[in-house]
């Protein structure tokens, strides 16, 4: 079985896109081309990590040298190429972890069948912020929407931030996430995109969870045009397409 805790040697690039009165920060570690984001107040200069993995100390390296202090964890989902580093990063920060209430159990089953050690669930339970749908959250003076897409997995989850979507695994440039993993629903993953995330204003800038296009980043008009995924008015051919792949 293959181990997701092995350090492999990882490819780190980091890209600044800050809008104003926030610090943005968009890093590539990993084997898996994981985008890992750091958002943080420009102000407070409190941040939080999005999809803490592959390799923490250099997560907390480039927050430092921004001057950010880590409080706050955001997990978009709980696949371990997005969440293999979190129990280190509680243990170096005390964060507060939100994730969606639906992705809580399923992590756990996750682990469970993967034998991933989350022993730090039980340690660090009363860090653990269950969220809902539409519910808000500041990091420093920020604020920080989220929006339950299920699909990828039961409890996925993006971000709107100061008109910028973090997207997870649900949204890709030009793809989108997997559906026929254990919790997958294309079903749900056709609202998420086609009703939810397709109801965002076009000028919002999509940062995605993975490097897997040309570009790091992209604009919900360009992908409601371009992405063969967001073209589908009917759920049922959606579905079909994607049991077909
Ligand atoms: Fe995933």
């Amino acid at each position: 079985m293959r181990s997701y805790f092995l350090r492999i040697p990882m490819v780190e690039s980091q890209f600044d896109m800050s809008p104003p009165g926030v610090v943005l920060k968009q890093m590539e570690i990993g084997p898996m081309m994981n985008f890992i984001y750091l958002i943080g107040c420009s102000e407070t200069r409190e941040a939080a990590v999005v999809d803490p993995a592959w390799d923490v100390s250099t997560i907390l390296r480039i927050a430092q040298e921004s001057d950010l202090k880590v409080n706050r964890v955001l997990v978009t989902h709980a696949h371990p190429d997005h969440i293999n580093g979190l129990g280190e990063l509680l243990e170096a920060t005390d964060a507060a972890v939100y994730m969606n209430v639906n992705e809580i159990d399923y992590m756990k089953e996750i682990a469970a069948r993967f034998r991933l050690p989350i022993e730090f669930m039980n340690r660090r339970s009363g860090n653990f912020r269950p969220l809902s749908d539409g519910e808000q959250v500041l990091v420093g003076k920020v604020p920080i929407q989220f929006l339950h897409t299920p699909g990828h997995t039961p409890g996925s989850q993006c971000f709107l931030v100061e008109r910028r979507l973090i997207s997870g695994d649900t949204l890709f440039i030009n793809a989108c996430g997997r559906v026929d993993l254990p919790g997958g629903d294309p079903e749900k993953m056709w609202w998420s995109l086609n009703r939810k995330l397709a109801s965002l204003d076009d000028d919002t800038i999509l940062y995605p969870g993975h490097n897997y296009a040309e570009h790091p980043t992209s604009t919900l008009g360009e992908q409601k045009r371009s992405n063969p995924y967001l073209q589908f008015t009917s759920v049922n051919q959606f579905v079909h397409a994607m049991r077909g792949l």
